[in-house]
């Protein structure tokens, strides 16, 4: 039995159940009622839906579904930024905050109310127009987390222009990607951002990166730490350009399928997806799934999504679902341990936050510093607990309940992509009774089917891979430039149905759990990266003759990297100092994120006959279990080497 069999068997037999608490369900925004009302008729429960949002334009067919290609709301016309901003201060709530902000620096907070919102982005809105952005210009953004993400990714939605988010972890080199890629014509960044009690540049990533790409014309620089800047033409301080705007703008309604934005995320070549989502479908399910999944109560809550920006919870949960639903959040710039390892738990008592949604790697870490934290601050205010980015072992799942949530909030473990655009499969806090783990079920309106190999449904009880078998408002529409990638990617593998790269399992109460990616993409603390784009960024440098690069179990980050490497020449006698400079190597090639934690030199990698890595060995090497079969390798002696060396390097520590 694997080691993912044994945990599967350990997972059906759970049978803890956490029932909704009383008051909450009692009310709820959304009932069991939605699941039937879905279940009679998917299509008019998403119109309804989109009848929370205000349409400038009414859609003529609520979906045109040509296999695999989807318009939703055909024909409707809407501005998203309005939907996110003006609407709220027209309603009479321009007094409402919409972001308590949170900067690294202690005492560095600024309070954006909705009526500021509409200010803030309409004076960008009109900045970038003055810069030649309008419909259909891809804008890439390359900040941390100050509100001016926000106002900048609003300010293009209302001018119908795309945005693509880097996340400002990444090196110039993918910076340099995707803005060729995307073909941006104007980039948004910052001098720096605060990373662990300190200012750290971001604008000299973006003058390697342009100094590498033509077609930007401008560069569009918010000041935040004040540090030194080189300069060119090019560039614009954010200040100069922004601040001397009007403060209204007139929005114009959109096609519901203008494009929103484009995400680049990684998949399982080196080069990474260009993920395009679209308007009127997207804000739809973005915004009623956080106010269904959250329970949001506009009014009195206080919501916080710890997400970056860079990353698409960060679009759909910081910024899109919670402002068309008039929501007040928290954003906080920093990491979790800046001032303190009770930061976080310091701002939740601090603004009274009422709902909170993070990541499981978070919460291990959290688990790791000790309960007497938390346990420092009056965390009362929380009522409905979230999770996302990979799958939340149960023992972190009791620890979040327990320690954060006081044994009285509901978790909500919520499953979704880049590409989904939104939440997928999640409980309901005010309905489902949930399972420690297991991320329940799916959400009203969406359809999922878990197959085998050959695309059969295994029906109500079962394991094999999840798949999406109806179309949904929030779905990518493709990927940016590469039609057949899109098909080949996620639709070729099942017949007419989309394939998510997960492996899942029905248990025996039809309850889903979600088992991690079954192809060569790792999930590092929730984030996507690709074995093939680390085994290229390795092979990029000049000593380096080949590379295999596999996800290892890790019980902080929930898998970390790996890295075989076999170096050219002779010799393999390359010391500590090699080793660094090739994790240095592939955090300039791709991002510090993708930095192996582990790099072994091998003369050799394990090879079949026909030349191909033998992944799963190496696998079982980085997670020091016994070898599997070897009797298929060309040579069995180098796995042998190879794992010795790992033992090696093991107990030195
Ligand atoms: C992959 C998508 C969704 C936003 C953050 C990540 C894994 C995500 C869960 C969950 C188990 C999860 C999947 C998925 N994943 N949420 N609740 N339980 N696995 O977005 O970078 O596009 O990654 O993250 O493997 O395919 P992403």
């Amino acid at each position: 039995m694997t080691a993912t069999e044994s945990s599967l068997e350990a997972l059906s037999r759970e049978d803890r159940r956490f029932e909704p608490p009383a008051a909450l369900a009692a009310s709820a925004n959304v009932t069991a009622e939605a699941y039937d009302r879905a279940a009679q008729d998917r299509l008019a429960f998403w119109e309804e839906a989109a009848r929370r949002l205000t349409w400038t334009r009414d859609w003529t067919a609520p979906l045109d579904w040509q296999p695999p290609f989807a318009r939703w709301f055909v024909d409707g016309e809407l501005n998203v930024a309005v939907n996110c901003v003006d609407r709220h201060v027209e309603a009479g709530h321009g007094d409402r905050v919409a972001f308590h902000w949170v900067g690294e620096p202690e005492d560095d907070t600024r309070t954006i109310t909705y009526a500021d919102l509409l200010r803030e982005v309409s004076k960008a809105a009109n900045a970038l127009a003055e810069l030649g952005v309008g419909q259909g210009d891809v804008v890439a953004v390359y900040l941390p987390m100050v509100p001016e993400a926000v106002f900048t990714m609003l300010a293009c939605a209302r001018l119908g222009a795309p945005h693509t988010v880097v996340f400002g972890g990444f090196s110039a080199q993918a910076l340099v990607d995707r803005i060729t890629d995307a073909d941006a014509k104007v980039v948004v960044t910052a001098d720096g951002g605060y990373r662990r009690g300190a200012p750290s540049a971001l604008k000299p990533a973006v003058d390697d990166a342009v100094a590498r790409c033509p077609g930007v014309r401008s560069v569009l620089v918010v000041r935040r730490t004040g540090q030194d800047v080189a300069w060119t033409d090019r560039d614009v301080w954010w200040h100069e350009a922004v601040d001397r705007q009007p403060e209204t703008h007139e929005a114009q309604g959109f096609d519901a399928e203008n494009p929103l934005f484009l995400l680049y995320t990684s998949g399982t070549t080196g080069k990474p997806k260009g993920i395009l989502h679209t308007s009127g479908g997207y804000l739809t399910q973005a915004a009623w799934t956080h106010w269904a999944v959250f329970d949001l109560k506009p009014e009195t809550d206080v919501y916080w999504c710890t997400a970056d920006v860079g990353w698409v919870t960060g679009h759909s949960y910081l910024v899109y679902g919670p402002l068309a639903n008039g929501a007040t959040s928290v954003m906080y710039e920093g990491t979790p341990d800046a001032g303190g390892r009770d930061r976080w738990w310091r701002i939740v008592a601090e603004y009274g936050v009422t709902q909170f949604y993070t990541a499981p790697t978070a919460i291990r870490t959290f688990m790791k510093w000790g309960d007497d934290l938390p346990a420092q601050h009056d965390l009362s205010s929380l009522r409905v607990l979230g999770s996302v980015g990979e799958p939340i072992n149960p023992e972190a799942w009791m620890w979040y309940r327990r320690v954060i949530g006081g044994d009285r909030c509901p978790i909500v473990d919520t499953w979704w992509q880049t590409e989904t655009g939104a939440m997928m499969v999640s409980p309901l806090p005010g309905v489902t009774a949930t399972k420690p783990g297991s991320a329940m079920g799916p959400l009203p309106g969406i359809s999922v089917d878990v197959v085998d190999g050959d695309g059969v449904s295994v029906g109500e009880v079962g394991g094999g891979f999840l798949t999406l078998d109806e179309p949904w408002p929030s779905m990518l529409r493709g990927i940016w430039g590469d039609e057949q990638r899109y098909r080949d990617t996620y639709w070729s593998r099942f017949e007419g149905r989309y394939f998510a790269g997960d492996g899942a399992k029905w248990d025996d109460d039809h309850v889903l759990w979600l088992l991690g990616r079954v192809d060569d993409v790792m999930n590092i603390s929730g984030h996507r990266i690709s074995t093939t784009e680390v085994e290229s960024a390795l092979v990029s440098h000049p000593k380096v003759a080949e590379a295999a690069v596999v996800g290892a179990q890790d019980p902080t980050t929930g898998q970390a990297i790996v890295a075989f490497v076999t170096v050219r020449g002779t010799t393999t006698d390359e010391g500590d100092a090699f080793l660094q400079e090739l994790r240095d190597h592939v955090a300039k090639e791709i991002g510090a994120i993708a930095k192996p934690r582990q790099i072994v030199l091998s003369p050799e990698l394990p090879k079949t006959r026909s030349g191909k890595i033998m992944r799963r060995l190496l696998v079982d090497i980085a997670e020091r279990r016994p070898l599997g079969d070897v009797t298929t390798l060309a040579d069995p002696t180098v796995v042998q080497q190879i794992d010795d060396t790992m033992g090696a390097l093991a107990s030195r520590g």
